[in-house]
């Protein structure tokens, strides 16, 4: 066993496993320091500073952006990594046609030599972290296992961390292990790089039955603050899926009408549509009367009660929200949360010490340090900002934070709405017929890739529940879980499919978005509540041109129709493409899908070739 050189542990820890588990890491990784992070502010502060002093952090302009860093990580290390991702589970059935898997054995044996002398030259810190309020019941403890100080900053934004924690976790209460590690222990004497990290070999390793994550080789978002995708998603949806809950890719957002009746909602998007935009809509100031309310921007646990209804906490303390394309106009919310006490990464530098991107403002300001840390050359074609170039800033700073978001309890869910970015078929607004259609809508969501990473550009990649990176286990019988949840609750919330994106004949965009999404979100909460009129279409319910409230927006019948125009040949390709997705699992492919499959089919055989709700 190597010794470790000044094991500092600040406070009393009575867990004999997680000691016993800690020493064994770093008998293993070899640190040169062990450190159990306390969670306050001067732990935050120390370590600020020394990512200062390494170089890692840029101090920004004190009044420009009080207490804020910008970072430029390794260019090979820039975005989750999904094809280094895996689900080791016991089986590779269990893990389903659409994760990585590598047997368990196989994949601790190939980590155990990585692990070894890991973390040589560096700290290796423990983060006790809270997934949830504190005391509340949806809530659970993780340790993460980390020797990056970024790792440590960003997790005490986006999680609660600390002292409080191992209290609440006491002498034999469970969590889940994560282990971090850059991969790039130092030789005595070498100097570290500025974004350590292993530019070739990267792993994110989660064992379901387990209940642990290992993560080697990369020190960026979901691939190193494993509180966000690794353990609220892929392991939490194993978790729920045994227990009886949900672990989801959604947002939870209050909607609150005039007379003060508060609607809450979750809302699943894949990666690119918008999800922490939305999650903040304010709305036009012509809809009076009404508010948005942010309990959360990315992940929701959520919960039947005693009382039948559902309760969702939002698991995550912080955003870590992409920065491109964020602005006044699309965001404004936002801009005013990441105002202060925030970390940005991989965004561009301006001259006098402020942050910028692609989207923030027409104008490019003079003489940026581009995401790379070089001097930025508009005329060259590339963004200073990395596309993916994130801000992590606390969600108390956000000016529409829900009053109940950090309520034990949760919030009460009356809806969930499910939407990808799709230029045709898909209409603006529709209500699925029931729980089941309403799973079905959501099992078969679609979004048209926005990245090269997926392959061709603006083809539409199936994203079921946009879970498909995240879901721990195998996605049929994720289906059969939603099929199950719902069956055992009285009056399950409604269901609803949404799209922003749909374009005119002419290649644009035909419907506002942003704050006028507010529209679509009164139709939405007023239907849930009966006081809605809709009118039934081959697919589900629609709203007619007059339940929508148009104030303050000019929006003809013609374009309202057309934005829900329902075309029987793009839905033929639409439900091949059903079909499609269901053969690549259809095993545990709930029967269901294939009759409601069918019935949509039939449905839009009987109706006219394009159904319009105007013709209704
Ligand atoms: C995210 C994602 O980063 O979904 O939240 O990709
Ligand atoms: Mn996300």
């Amino acid at each position: 066993m190597v010794a470790i050189k000044n094991h500092t542990s600040t406070y009393p820890v009575g867990h004999a496993e997680l000691k016993k588990w800690v020493q064994q890491i770093a008998a293993q990784c070899q640190p040169e320091h062990v450190h159990w992070c306390d969670g306050t502010k001067k732990e935050y502060d120390e370590l600020c500073n020394k990512l200062v002093e390494k170089g890692t952090f840029i101090r920004l302009h004190e009044e420009k952006r009080p207490n804020s860093f910008a970072c430029f990580s390794d260019p090979s290390d820039v975005a989750r990594v999904e094809d280094r991702t895996f689900i080791c589970s016991r089986t590779k059935d269990d893990a389903g046609p659409t994760n990585n898997w590598v047997d368990p054995r196989e994949m601790k044996q190939t980590l155990s030599k990585l692990l070894e002398g890991c973390m040589k030259g560096r700290t290796m810190y423990v983060i006790p972290f809270c997934m949830g309020p504190l005391g509340s019941d949806i809530s659970q403890i993780g340790i993460e296992i980390t020797d990056s100080e970024y790792v440590v900053v960003n997790m005490h934004l986006m999680t609660r961390v600390g002292q409080k924690v191992i209290h609440q976790l006491g002498n034999e209460g469970e969590y889940v292990k994560a282990l971090h590690t850059l991969g790039a222990p130092l030789a005595s004497g070498q100097n570290d790089v500025k974004w350590p990290c292993n530019p070739t070999t990267k792993y994110i390793v989660h064992y379901p039955e387990e209940r642990s994550i290992v993560s080697y080789g990369s020190g960026y978002g979901g691939n190193a603050l494993l509180g966000k995708k690794c353990f609220a998603l892929r392991i939490a949806s194993a978790m729920a899926q045994e227990e009886g809950w949900l672990a989801e890719h959604m947002l939870i957002l209050g909607v609150e009408s005039p007379d003060h009746e508060k609607t809450y909602i979750a809302a699943a998007f894949p990666s690119a549509c918008g999800k922490t935009n939305f999650a903040m809509l304010i709305p036009p100031k012509e809809i009076e009367g009404w508010k948005v309310t942010t309990v959360g921007d990315d992940i929701a646990w959520i919960k039947p009660g005693k009382d039948g209804q559902l309760y969702a906490i939002n698991p995550e303390a912080g955003y870590f929200g992409v920065a491109p394309g964020t602005n006044v106009k699309s965001n404004p919310n936002a801009m005013k949360t990441i105002a202060k006490n925030t970390i940005f990464t991989n965004v561009a530098v301006t001259e006098d010490g402020d942050v910028w991107w692609e989207g923030m403002s027409k104008e490019i300001p003079k003489n940026l340090t581009d995401w790379r840390g070089q001097k930025y050359d508009p005329a060259s074609g590339k963004p200073a900002a990395h596309p993916n170039a994130r801000f992590t800033a606390p969600a108390s700073q956000c000016p529409s934070i829900d009053s109940d978001w950090e309520n034990p309890h949760g919030v009460p869910v009356s809806a969930f709405i499910f939407g990808g970015r799709r230029s045709n078929t898909i209409p603006l607004i529709y209500q699925a017929h029931n729980w089941n259609f309403g799973v079905y809508l959501a099992a078969t969501m679609g979004s048209e890739t926005t990245a090269a990473a997926f392959g061709e550009l603006g083809k539409v990649r199936r994203d079921p529940f946009a879970m498909l990176p995240f879901c721990g286990y195998h996605m049929g019988e994720y289906f059969n879980h939603w099929l199950q949840f719902g069956r055992d609750i009285p009056n399950p919330p409604r269901i609803f499919g949404v799209n922003w994106f749909r374009k005119d004949e002419k290649g644009n965009f035909a419907w506002p978005g942003f704050g006028d999404n507010m529209r679509v979100l009164k139709w939405v909460v007023q239907k849930v509540r009966g006081k809605s009129n809709a009118v039934e279409s081959p697919i589900g319910w629609m709203p007619h041109y007059e339940d929508i409230d148009w104030t303050g927006l000019n929006f003809s019948r013609h374009q309202f129709d057309q934005l829900m125009l329902i075309d029987r040949e793009e839905w033929k390709a639409e439900l091949l493409a059903h079909a499609e997705l269901f053969g690549r699992m259809y095993d545990k492919l709930p029967k269901e899908f294939l009759f409601m499959r069918e019935l949509l089919l039939s449905s839009l055989w009987r109706s006219p070739e394009k159904w319009s709700v105007e013709q209704e």
